[in-house]
């Protein structure tokens, strides 16, 4: 499978038209056309429609395309899936769910959609909290590929306080990144509410990489070019990465478990971590 870049994926409203025809220009790796929580009740129909005609027309270029649909227990899930389903975007983002069996329910809805439509959930109640690690193994059985988490619906359900450094949400933000990478999920962070806090961001953005996050979910065209900085992998790691992988390729390393590359010790398991670094790299140069 190849890697894609997912630096920055911003969402809208998939309501506000403007948004749409904007996106197609930003430079952030996805764009999440939301149903959800950024539409009001009486938009819900209006919306639906603008994301399938979006996604119809195309136009987005190296950009993932995702719909997140109304949560299946609302008025608007069943419908939001039919119409994700026959467009079929790179993937449909299901909200708040709960367990596997919430991620069966979701994937049945998508039974006829493309192969390439993949399903992915938002990581935001209590509940799923305690049942991470076979939430993601359901990737093994669905079209699940990335989790995203909802910062926002976290905060709201447990009654925690959010600060940019987010210390009450560090328990569920690593253990969603070790649940997700067991069996190889993608994992995108929480939005920050700060539409005019660039510091902010970029601090939320890095702690989020330290964390593990491949990229952040964003909110604002003035949140794209700080995300994709921080996410890119620095030359200077690229250029080690590719030192690693260089040495660890010498026929005389070839026995060899731990080695010297430029005044550092690598072993196997950098290795592993360098020819990650590269294919991110890589995979935004052709972005
Ligand atoms: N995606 C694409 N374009 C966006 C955008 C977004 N998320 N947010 C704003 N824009 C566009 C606006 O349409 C506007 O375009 P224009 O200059 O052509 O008119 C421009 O960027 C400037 O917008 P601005 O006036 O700064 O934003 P605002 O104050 O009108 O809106 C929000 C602020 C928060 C309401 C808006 O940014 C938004 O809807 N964000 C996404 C919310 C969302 O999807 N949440 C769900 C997940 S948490
Ligand atoms: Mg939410």
């Amino acid at each position: 499978m190849t890697l894609r870049p997912r630096r920055s994926v911003l969402y809208m409203p998939a309501s506000n038209q403007k948004a749409i025809d904007k996106a197609r220009n930003l430079p952030c790796d996805a764009v999440i056309l939301d149903l959800e929580d950024a539409v009001a009740p009486d938009a819900k129909d209006m919306a639906r429609e603008q994301a399938v005609a979006a996604v119809k027309a195309g136009g987005f270029g190296r950009r993932e395309v995702i719909i997140r649909v109304n949560g299946l227990d609302t008025p608007w899930g069943e419908a939001d899936l039919a119409a994700a389903a026959s467009v079929g975007p790179d993937a449909v983002l299901a909200p708040k769910v709960n367990d596997a069996g919430d991620v069966a329910r979701y994937d049945a809805r998508l039974d006829h959609a493309p192969g390439h439509t993949k399903l992915w959930a938002m990581i935001e109640t209590c509940r799923v909290l305690f049942h991470l690690e076979s939430t993601a193994a359901a990737s093994r059985t669905s079209r699940l590929t990335a989790w995203v988490m909802g910062a926002n619906d976290l905060v709201k359900e447990t009654g925690a306080r959010l600060t940019t450094t987010r210390e009450a949400l560090w328990a569920p933000l690593s253990l969603s990144v070790a649940a997700a990478r067991i069996h190889g999920l993608s994992i995108l962070d929480g939005v920050f509410n700060g539409l005019d806090d660039p510091d902010g961001l970029e601090r939320q953005c890095r702690q989020g990489l330290e964390f593990g996050f491949d990229g952040k979910t964003l909110i604002h065209p003035n949140q794209v070019e700080i995300a994709n900085r921080v996410f890119a992998p620095t030359p200077d790691e690229v250029n080690f990465a590719r030192a690693v992988i260089a040495a660890f390729a010498l026929p005389d390393n070839a026995g060899k478990g731990a080695i010297r590359v430029d005044g550092k010790m690598a072993e196997r398991l950098h290795l592993v971590q360098a020819e990650r670094i590269v294919a991110v790299a890589e995979a935004i140069l052709a972005a």
